[in-house]
């Protein structure tokens, strides 16, 4: 079965409590189960990371690439700001899926601007837990 990380950034641990008028309620676990099973469906194994940490996330964008694993990944605030978070994911080997649970282009002023987006495959934003669903279909696309 096909490898696919879905790599979260900062805060995303705490879906559910966090800002729920804009996250929804669904917690991180119903996250995680929503795209292991998505991937199982789709012939994918799914394995889903969370952290709060710059490092860490940039460890892991090399592992994909050292393994040529595709990626969904939500860089949450590092979208806006982290260079560093880009220039590992320009390496990338295999397809890379930005997602967002919101929709940044319709908040404020500085979530306009992705610094990672230029180095994705596509972006997917604005649809709620279901970004990660189509994500993972994209990726199922890609590799059939
Ligand atoms: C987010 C949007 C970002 O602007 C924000 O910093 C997040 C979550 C989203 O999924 O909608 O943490 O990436």
């Amino acid at each position: 079965m096909n490898r696919v990380l879905v790599l979260n950034g900062p805060n995303l641990r705490r879906l559910g409590t966090r800002e729920p008028d804009v996250y929804g309620a669904a917690t991180f676990d119903d996250l995680a189960t929503l795209c292991r099973d998505t991937g199982q469906r789709l012939g994918l194994d799914v394995e889903v990371r969370q952290t709060d940490d710059e490092a860490e996330l940039i460890r892991w964008v090399h592992e994909a690439a050292d393994e040529r694993l595709p990626v969904v990944l939500n860089p949450a605030a590092f979208t806006h700001y982290s260079y560093a978070l880009r220039d590992a994911l320009a390496q990338r080997t295999a397809p890379l899926i930005e997602v967002h649970i919101s929709n940044p282009a319709a908040r404020e002023e500085f979530r306009h601007t992705s610094v990672v987006a230029g180095v994705a495959t596509g972006t997917i934003a604005g649809f709620g837990l279901k970004s990660y669903v189509l994500a993972l279909h994209a990726l199922a696309d890609e590799a059939s």
